[in-house]
């Protein structure tokens, strides 16, 4: 096991009662750590552009796009990007949510990377697969530092390249 691994820390009781959340900020203060968690989450792989997923996927999205010399395009939650959108809708625990991405923000054909800290029930993850496809570029794979396996969300993601760094 990977040793920066031991920076992501449990909060139990957080956001509920009951649930234990993982917490991956002592690893982002990290340099060495976050360093990487960054190199393996796009090593190996070719791509034009990084989608980031609001909030927590921009702060691994952006970076590995650094390093890659490729493109960032954020993916947001309902209303918060400023220009012409796709949107699309998944379904939470209670009720759903709707993400967007900006129409334009893909030439035709581009190689796109998904980076997310997290892939529990892979809701969010195959709502974006469909807006990056809807906005005419090629999702290549999608990389996560942490993915619950116990949800099954690479199940709602088939037929492509899923990478967890951790699997809990
Ligand atoms: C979390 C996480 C993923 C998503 C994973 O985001 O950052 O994006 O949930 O869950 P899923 O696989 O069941 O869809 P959240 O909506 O909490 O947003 P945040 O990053 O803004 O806190």
């Amino acid at each position: 096991m990977t040793e920066w691994v031991s920076l992501i820390r449990d909060v139990p009781d957080y956001p509920k009662p009951g649930v234990v959340f993982k917490d991956i900020t002592p690893l982002l203060a990290d340099h060495s750590a976050f360093t990487q968690v960054v190199d393996e989450l796009g090593a190996g792989l070719a791509f034009d552009k990084v989608v980031g997923i609001e909030a927590r996927g921009f702060i691994l999205a952006a970076p590995v796009a650094y390093r890659a010399g490729a493109g960032f395009v954020p993916v947001r939650k309902k209303g918060k990007l400023p220009a012409q959108t796709f949107e699309a809708n998944y379904d939470l625990e209670y009720g759903s949510a709707t993400v967007e991405v900006h129409s334009d923000a893909f030439a035709p054909g581009e190689r796109v990377l998904i980076v997310d800290d997290v892939l529990a029930t892979g809701g969010t993850a195959n709502a974006t697969v469909e807006l990056v496809r809807r906005a005419g570029a090629h999702v290549i794979g999608v990389s996560v530092l942490m993915e619950l396996s116990f949800l099954s969300g690479r199940d709602r993601l088939p037929g492509l390249e899923v990478r967890s760094l951790v699997t809990v």
